[in-house]
C-alpha cells in the first residue's frame, strides 16, 4: 500500500514549472520517501542518504535506459547521440571517456577562461547600466554559457546563432516525458549540430589549434587519449547541451534567491569573498538540474522499505535531498556562509558533473559582477514564470530594475 498523498501523483515533480516545489518535496519526502511516480513512470528518491547510496551502487544502469528508449522510439539520430554521451554510458567504457573529458575541463584548464570571461560579463554590464531596467535571464544570463563555450572550442562568430539553435533544438526534446513530435524536431536538430560539428573536428583534426578542441584531438602520451571523430563530435555536443541551461539557470536562480533574501544580498556586498559559498548554496537551495537521468535496475534492489524490481527505473528529486533535515541543518534557509554544503546540485558518484569547474566560474563571476556593479538591483515583478523544461529549474525571465 502506498501512503495516501493530498497531491496528485501525476505531478511531474521534474517539470517543476511550480513557484515553490520545495514544500511538496518536503510532504513527499515524509510521506513516501522512496516513491513511485507515475508521471516519471519510476521511482524518486527524496532522502539524501537514500540518494548517495543509490548514486554509488553500481547495480544500475544507464546503457539499459537507452535501449528502453531505443525500443520506443526508435534508433533516431538523438537516440544514437545519446547513447555516445557519458550520461548514458556504464563502466568501464564511462570511466575511460569520463578520464578524457575529465582532464579537458579540469579546474586549472577551465582557470584560463576566466580573463575571457569576465571580460565578457564585463562588457555586458557596461550596456546595460546605461538602463533602469532588465531581464536577468535574457539581458544578461542568457549568453554567458553558450559564448563561454564556443570561445573554448574557437566556433567561428558566424556561426553562433545557428549553432544555438540547433542545441536548443536537441536539448527540447530530451525531457523525462518524450512525446513523438519532441523527438521529431530534436531529430532534425541532431542531424544538424552533428553535421555541423563533425566538420569543426576534421577541421581542427587537420589543422590543430590552441582551442579546446583541438587540445582534445591532440594525441597523447597514452592510447586512452585517443578519441574518435565520432567521439569528439558527441563530447562538444555535451560542452552545448550540457552546459548552456543550467549555467543560465545556476545564474538566474543565484540572483533570486539573493534578491528575496537582502540580507545574504547585503552579506556578498559587503564581502566579495563569499561569491564561492554562496554559488554552492544556490546548487543546493535550488538547483538548476532538479534530477539525474534515470538507471534501470539490473537485479532487484530494497531501497528503504521498497523493492525495486529489475528493469525499473530510478531517479533522484535533488530538490528533495538537498533540503532534507536529516543532512542539512535548518534546510530552507538560504545562508551563503553555509558550511557543511555537500549538496547534490551536480550529482554524486561516478557521473558527477564533469562540468562543474567551469560552472562554477562561470556563475561566480557572472553574479559576482552583478552584485558589484549594481547594488541597488531589485526584483521588479511579484510572479515568476518557471521554464517547463525537462530537468530542469530555471526562470523564464526574472525582471528587475536598478
Ligand atoms: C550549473 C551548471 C550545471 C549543472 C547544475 C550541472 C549538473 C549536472 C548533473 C546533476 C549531472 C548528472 C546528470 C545525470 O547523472 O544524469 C551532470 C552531468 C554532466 N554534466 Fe553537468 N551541470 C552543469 C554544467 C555543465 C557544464 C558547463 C558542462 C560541460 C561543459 C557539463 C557537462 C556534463 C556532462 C558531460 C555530464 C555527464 C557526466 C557523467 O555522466 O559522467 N555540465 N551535470
Amino acid at each position: 500500500m502506498r501512503a495516501a498523498l493530498d497531491f496528485p501523483d501525476d505531478i511531474d515533480p521534474t517539470l517543476p514549472g511550480y513557484p515553490d516545489p520545495y514544500t511538496y518535496f518536503h510532504r513527499l519526502r515524509e510521506a513516501d520517501p522512496v516513491h513511485f511516480s507515475r508521471a516519471m513512470n519510476g521511482w524518486v528518491l527524496t532522502r539524501y542518504h537514500d540518494a548517495t547510496e543509490y548514486l554509488r551502487d553500481r547495480r544500475y544502469s544507464r546503457v539499459k535506459l537507452v535501449e528502453d528508449i531505443r525500443a520506443n522510439f526508435g534508433d533516431s539520430p538523438i537516440v544514437r547521440l545519446q547513447s555516445g554521451e557519458l550520461s548514458f554510458t556504464d563502466a568501464p567504457e564511462h570511466a575511460r571517456l569520463k578520464n578524457v573529458m575529465g582532464k579537458l575541463l579540469a579546474p586549472q584548464a577551465v582557470e584560463s577562461m576566466r580573463g575571457e570571461i569576465e571580460t565578457f560579463v564585463g562588457a555586458i554590464l557596461d550596456r546595460l547600466l546605461s538602463r533602469h531596467r532588465m531581464d536577468v535571464i535574457s539581458d544578461f544570463a542568457y549568453e554567458l554559457p553558450a559564448e563561454t563555450i564556443c570561445a573554448m572550442l574557437d566556433v567561428p562568430r558566424q556561426d553562433r546563432i545557428r549553432l544555438r539553435e540547433y542545441v536548443e533544438g536537441v536539448v527540447l526534446a530530451r525531457g523525462v516525458v518524450r512525446t513523438p513530435e519532441m523527438i521529431a524536431a530534436g531529430d532534425r536538430a541532431a542531424r544538424e549540430l552533428v553535421g555541423y560539428l563533425t566538420e569543426l573536428v576534421r577541421e581542427r583534426r587537420g589543422r590543430g589549434g590552441n582551442d579546446f578542441l583541438s587540445e582534445l584531438l591532440r594525441p597523447g602520451e597514452h592510447d586512452d587519449r585517443h578519441v574518435t571523430d565520432e567521439e569528439a563530435v558527441i563530447m562538444a555536443e555535451q560542452f552545448f547541451t550540457a552546459g548552456h541551461a543550467t549555467t543560465r539557470n545556476l545564474i538566474g536562480n543565484a540572483i533570486l534567491a539573493l534578491l528575496r533574501n537582502p540580507d545574504e544580498m547585503r552579506r556578498l556586498r559587503d564581502d566579495p569573498t563569499l561569491i564561492e559559498s554562496a554559488i554552492e548554496e544556490t546548487l543546493r537551495y535550488d538547483p538548476p538540474t532538479q534530477a539525474p537521468s534515470p538507471q534501470i535496475a539490473l537485479e532487484d534492489v530494497k531501497i528503504g522499505d521498497r523493492t525495486i524490481r529489475k528493469g525499473e527505473r530510478v531517479s533522484v528529486l535533488f530538490g528533495a535531498t538537498n533540503r532534507d533535515p536529516a543532512r542539512f541543518e535548518d534546510p530552507d534557509r538560504f545562508d551563503i556562509t553555509r558550511a557543511d554544503n555537500e549538496h547534490l546540485g551536480f550529482s554524486f558518484g561516478i557521473h558527477f558533473c564533469v562540468g562543474a569547474s567551469l560552472a562554477r566560474l562561470e556563475a561566480q563571476i557572472a553574479v559576482g559582477a552583478l552584485v558589484a556593479r549594481m547594488p541597488e538591483l531589485r526584483l521588479a515583478s511579484g510572479t515568476l514564470d518557471w521554464r517547463r523544461m525537462g530537468r530542469f529549474r530555471g526562470l523564464v525571465a526574472l525582471p528587475a530594475e536598478f
